[in-house]
């Protein structure tokens, strides 16, 4: 199973000096030696973590699946058809948020997401779609034209007690919905040590796009430590419960 790397957080504390250290090009190589089969960055409107630099340096230094995570609009569009990034997830974005909060409302923007889609396809990179673990979600990402989901993660990774085992039942079922639907199936948010392996441990899933987790266990470890532990868990239960 793959293991796409997030490395914002690494941009993230290098922002809060407004300096160059850390510098995400020598995160993505300590990444890629811990195992990493891909590298995702997240270039917000706002600019808050990764910025433009960061996106083309990695574009030209990045070997395994380069992964543009990134709103759906015109700047953003632009910008992906210019680098040529392996893949582009695209994301619902809002100002004021910590993280991503929720997928895509695909019902309600459909004609907006399928048109991006269709400007990506025009420089021939494949799309993925942030989605909630929704069956009519998974639909329309196959209606749109979409040749990827990644399924949020997050509410699981947040339920407690019964509600877990509810939540990682409605991840399933829309994992099992979109491969009989033909699409290529990815999850991620919220994923960390603890959590992974029963998210892992689904059949059919492509791979798993995790951040946080991993640059907050780099602190004490070292990024290719905390890369290696993780994709071992993968490695260990992918597929096999
Ligand atoms: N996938 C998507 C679409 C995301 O927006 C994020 C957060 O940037 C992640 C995965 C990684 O989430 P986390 O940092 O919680 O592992």
């Amino acid at each position: 199973m793959l293991l796409g790397v997030n490395i914002d957080h690494v941009a993230t504390i290098r922002q809060a000096r407004g300096g160059v250290d850390p510098e995400p090009v020598m995160a993505a190589t300590l990444a890629i030696l811990g195992g990493a089969d891909g590298i995702t960055v997240h270039l917000r409107e706002d600019r808050r973590h990764i910025q433009d630099r960061d996106v083309r340096l990695l574009r030209e230094f990045v070997s395994v699946e380069f992964n543009l995570e990134m709103a759906a609009t015109p700047e953003m569009i632009g910008i992906a058809r210019r680098i040529k990034p392996d893949l582009v997830t695209l994301v619902p974005e809002k100002r004021q948020e910590l993280t991503t909060e929720g997928g895509l409302d695909v019902r309600s923007q459909k004609r907006a997401i399928q048109g991006a889609i269709e400007k990506i396809h025009a420089a021939r990179i494949p799309v993925s779609l942030f989605i909630n673990p929704e069956g009519e979600s998974v639909d329309l990402a196959r209606e749109i034209g979409a040749d990827m989901v990644e399924i949020h993660t997050g509410m699981y990774a947040d339920a407690r007690g019964r509600t877990k085992d509810r939540e990682l039942s409605r991840v399933a079922e829309a994992v099992r919905r979109a491969l009989d639907a033909g699409l290529l199936v990815n999850a991620g948010h919220g994923l960390n040590y603890q959590n992974v392996s029963r998210i892992a441990a689904l059949e059919g899933l492509r791979g798993l796009y995790i951040g946080h987790s991993i640059v907050s266990r780099a602190v004490f470890v070292g990024l290719e430590r905390a890369v290696r532990e993780m994709k071992e868990i993968l490695t260990d239960t992918g597929g096999r419960i």
